[in-house]
C-alpha cells in the first residue's frame, strides 16, 4: 500500500500521475504502479476532501495547494511532516508542530486514518506496536484531539522500550530512592506526569547509570556482592584519596582556631600543607569556603590553571578564558546549552562516545551527528569519516555547529597522536565547527610510546588552524586524583567570540558559582606540592602507586580479555576503561530481540547475575551496526580485578554454551 506521501514523491513522473488521475476519475480503489499496488482509497478516506484535493492537484501537476486559507507546497508538506517526526523522535520536542503538520486542514483534530497515512509515509519508523493497537481500538472516523494525540505519541515512541523486557526496572523502582509518601491510585491525579513532562528529558538516556546498573543496585540491596566496574569512580572501588589534597582541603574548611591557627597544627599537618592552606584561605578571603565566589571561579585559582596550561603546552593561557566548573560535566553542559539554538543544530560526537554528550544533546533538543571511530585503526577519527558524516548531516538540513573529541578516549581508551589531532583540528577549522576537546583523562596515559597532546597545542602548531574555535575540558575526577565527589573541573576557551564568552558568563552566573571545595581541588590539581617541599615525597609515592596500579591492571585486563575465544580488545593506552568486542551467539541475539533488550544488554545482565560484575553494555555508548561489547573499568584493587578477569572468561564460555 502506498501512501499519499509516496505518491507525492512520484508526482514528477507524468505518466504515473495521469494514471492516478484517470483511476480516481473512474472511482477506482487501487491501481498498480509498476509492481506495487497503490491504495487510492486509503488516502482519500483519511480526510476525503483534503486528500482528494491533493490528488487532483498532483495529477494536475500542481506544486502547491490551498488548504483552508494557507497555501501549502505539496512537496514541503511532506518534508515538513517528516522533519517534525524526525525532530520528535530524536529530541522529544515539537509535538505541537507535528500535530499541526499532520492536521493540515486545520481542523484541530487528527483523524485515525489520517494518522495511519502519516505513519505509513514515515515508514512507521520508531513506532511501537502498542500504538497501532491503540489506533485499532478507535473507530477509523475518530478524531484525536491535540491532547489525545500527544498521549498517543508517548505510547508510540519507543522511549521506554527496554522497560518492557523481563528485566523491567525503571528509575521509579531504584532501591536507592528511599521511602516515599504513598501515591494516589488515580492516574490523573498529577498534572505534571509522563505525558506533560519535558519529553526531551524523558527521551534522554544515560547508560553508565542505566538498566544494568539499576539491576546491580537491586541485587546489592538484596545482599549480593557486586563489583562495580561500570563507572570511572576510583574511590568508590577502593582507591585511597591522596593525603596532601585532603589535608589542605581540611585546613581550608576548618575554622582558623581549629586548623591553621591551632597551637598544635604543625604536629598534625606537614608545614607545607599549613602554608598552602593559609595561602588558599587568603585567596578565598575572609568569607571562607561557605560563601559564593565569582561566577567564573576565584581569579587566583584560574590563574593557577592558566599557568598549568601554559607550562603543559608551551603556549600562553589566560585566566580570563578559564571557567571553574562543577566537574567537566557542568562545563560541557554550559557550552552545549549556549551552542544549541534549534532542533536542527547538530553536534558531532564520536561513536562510541561517553554518554554525557548524547544525554545533553537530547535534553537540549539538538541533534546528535555521530562519527564512527575506526576500531581497526585504534579508534582513529579519520578525515573521510568526518567529511562524510558532515555531508550527510548537511544534506538532511542539519546545521553542524560543534564536534566533540575525547582524548584519551572513553570508552575506547586510545591516546591520539599529533596527526590524529591535526585531522580533527583542521576539519573543524575548515568547516567553522567549534571543537570541544574533552581531555579529562590527560594524566591517564599508560602506553610509554604515547604522550598526551592537548588539542590547543596541536591547533596552535598546525598551519591552517589559526581560527579554530576551541573549548577544552579537564576535571579533578580522573587522573590519579579520582576526587569525583569534589566536582572540580574547568574549561578553557580559545578563540571564542567575546559575546559568547559573556553569555557563558551570564549562564554560569545563573548557577551563582561552582562549588568552592571543587575550585580548591582544581587549584591543587594544577599546582601540586613542589620538589623540596615536605609533602612532596609522600605525594609522589601515592601518585605513583595509583598510576602503576592502573597501568598494570589495564595491561592485565586487556591481555586476559584477548585470551578469551570470542573476545577482542584494543589496548587500553589511556583513560580508565577496556572496551572489548564480543561475539554473541545467534540464539542469544534472537532471545534478546524477543525480550526487547540489546544483545549486549542481555550479555551484561547475564554477567551480572552470574558473577556480580557490573559492566555497561557497549550499546550505551554507540557502536557500529552488528558490533557487540561492553565497557569495564580497571579501577578495582588488583585481587578483585584479577578475579574479575577470570570471571569474564568463565562467564563468556557459559553464556555461549547456554545459547549454542
Ligand atoms: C570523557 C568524560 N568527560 C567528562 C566526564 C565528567 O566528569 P566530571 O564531571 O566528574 O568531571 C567524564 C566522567 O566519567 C568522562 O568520562
Amino acid at each position: 500500500m502506498i501512501s499519499v506521501h509516496q505518491l507525492l514523491a512520484k508526482r514528477t513522473n507524468p505518466s504515473r500521475n495521469l494514471a492516478i488521475s484517470r483511476a480516481l476519475s473512474v472511482g477506482k480503489q487501487s491501481i498498480y504502479l509498476g509492481s506495487s499496488q497503490v491504495n487510492l482509497d486509503l488516502a482519500k478516506r483519511t480526510n476525503p476532501s483534503r486528500n482528494l484535493a491533493i490528488f487532483r492537484a498532483l495529477s494536475g501537476g500542481k506544486e502547491s495547494i490551498y488548504l483552508g486559507s494557507s497555501q501549502v507546497s505539496l512537496d514541503r508538506l511532506s518534508i515538513w511532516q517528516k522533519s517534525c517526526w524526525e525532530t520528535y523522535l530524536t529530541t522529544g520536542r515539537g509535538s505541537d508542530n507535528l500535530f499541526q503538520s499532520i492536521d493540515s486542514n486545520r481542523s484541530r483534530t487528527i483523524a485515525v486514518d489520517e494518522l495511519h497515512v502519516f505513519l505509513d509515509s514515515v515508514g512507521n519508523k520508531g513506532v511501537h506496536p502498542r500504538a497501532f493497537k491503540m489506533l485499532d481500538e478507535l473507530t477509523h472516523d475518530h478524531n484525536l484531539s491535540r491532547q489525545e494525540f500527544k498521549s498517543w505519541l508517548n505510547l508510540a515512541t519507543n522511549f521506554h522500550q527496554e522497560q518492557e523486557s523481563q528485566y523491567e526496572l525503571g528509575y521509579e523502582k531504584l532501591p536507592h530512592l528511599g521511602e516515599r509518601k504513598p501515591q494516589p491510585d488515580d492516574a490523573n491525579y498529577h498534572t505534571w506526569n509522563e505525558h506533560t513532562m519535558s519529553q526531551a528529558v524523558r527521551k534522554m538516556e544515560y547508560a553508565v547509570r542505566g538498566q544494568v546498573v539499576m539491576r546491580a543496585d537491586e541485587l546489592q540491596s538484596q545482599g549480593k556482592e557486586i563489583l562495580f566496574t561500570n563507572i570511572g569512580n576510583p574511590q568508590a572501588v577502593g582507591q585511597a584519596p591522596i593525603t596532601y589534597y585532603r589535608q589542605v582541603m581540611a585546613l581550608c574548611d576548618l575554622p582558623a582556631q581549629d586548623g591553621v591557627d591551632h597551637p598544635n597544627v604543625y604536629q598534625m599537618f606537614p608545614a607545607d600543607v599549613v602554608v598552602r592552606a593559609r595561602e588558599l584561605r587568603k585567596t578565598i578571603g575572609p568569607a571562607g569556603t561557605g560563601s559564593y565566589t565569582g561566577s567564573q571561579g576565584i581569579l587566583q585559582f584560574r590563574q593557577n590553571v592558566a599557568d598549568f596550561i601554559s607550562q603543559r603546552d608551551g603556549h600562553p593561557a589566560y585566566a580570563g578564558n578559564i571557567f571553574l566548573t562543577n566537574g567537566a560535566s557542568s562545563a560541557i553542559e554550559l557550552v552545549l546549552t549556549t551552542i544549541i539554538s534549534s532542533e536542527i543544530d547538530g553536534i558531532m560526537v564520536p561513536i562510541p562516545q561517553y554518554p554525557i554528550y548524547s544525554a545533553l544533546i537530547a535534553k537540549l533538543a539538538g541533534r546528535q551527528v555521530g562519527y564512527f571511530l575506526d576500531e581497526t585503526d585504534n579508534w582513529a577519527a579519520t578525515e573521510s569519516e568526518l567529511s562524510q558524516r558532515l555531508e550527510e548531516a548537511q544534506s538532511e538540513g542539519l546545521n553542524v555547529k560543534a564536534l566533540a573529541i575525547i582524548n584519551p578516549g572513553n570508552p575506547t581508551g586510545q591516546v591520539y597522536i599529533r596527526e590524529d589531532l591535526e585531522v580533527v583540528c583542521k576539519f573543524c577549522s575548515d568547516n567553522g565547527i567549534v571543537l570541544l576537546a574533552d581531555e579529562v583523562y590527560q594524566r591517564n596515559v599508560y602506553d610509554p610510546s604515547k604522550t598526551f597532546l592537548s588539542a590547543k597545542k596541536v591547533a596552535l602548531e598546525t598551519p591552517g588552524c589559526e581560527n579554530l574555535q576551541l573549548v577544552s575540558f579537564h576535571s579533578t575526577s580522573k587522573g590519579v586524583i579520582g576526587e569525583c565527589g569534589r566536582r572540580g573541573g574547568y574549561m578553557e576557551l580559545h578563540n571564542i567570540d567575546k559575546y559568547i564568552q559573556a553569555q557563558l558568563y551570564k549562564l554560569a552566573s545563573s548557577g551563582l558559582c561552582s562549588n568552592v571545595p571543587g575550585q580548591i581541588m582544581t587549584s591543587l590539581m594544577v599546582k601540586p606540592p613542589e620538589q623540596g617541599e615536605v609533602s612532596h615525597e609522600r605525594f609522589e609515592e601515592e601518585e605513583t602507586e595509583i598510576f602503576d596500579g592502573m597501568k598494570n591492571r589495564a595491561e592485565a585486563l586487556v591481555e586476559g580479555l584477548n585470551k578469551v575465544d570470542g573476545i577482542v580488545c584494543n589496548p587500553a593506552e589511556g583513560a580508565m576503561y577496556a572496551f572489548p568486542k564480543i561475539e554473541i551467539p545467534e540464539k542469544a541475539i534472537a532471545h534478546a530481540a524477543e525480550i526487547h533488550v540489546s544483545p549486549d544488554t542481555l550479555y551484561a545482565l547475564s554477567l551480572l547475575e552470574e558473577t556480580g560484575i557490573c559492566v555497561v553494555p557497549a550499546s550505551g555508548f554507540g557502536q557500529a551496526e552488528g558490533r557487540f561489547g561492553f565497557r569495564t573499568t580497571f579501577l578495582p584493587p588488583d585481587d578483585k580485578m584479577m578475579g574479575a578477569i577470570d570471571q569474564f572468561k568463565s562467564h563468556h564460555e557459559s553464556f555461549c554454551a547456554r545459547y549454542s
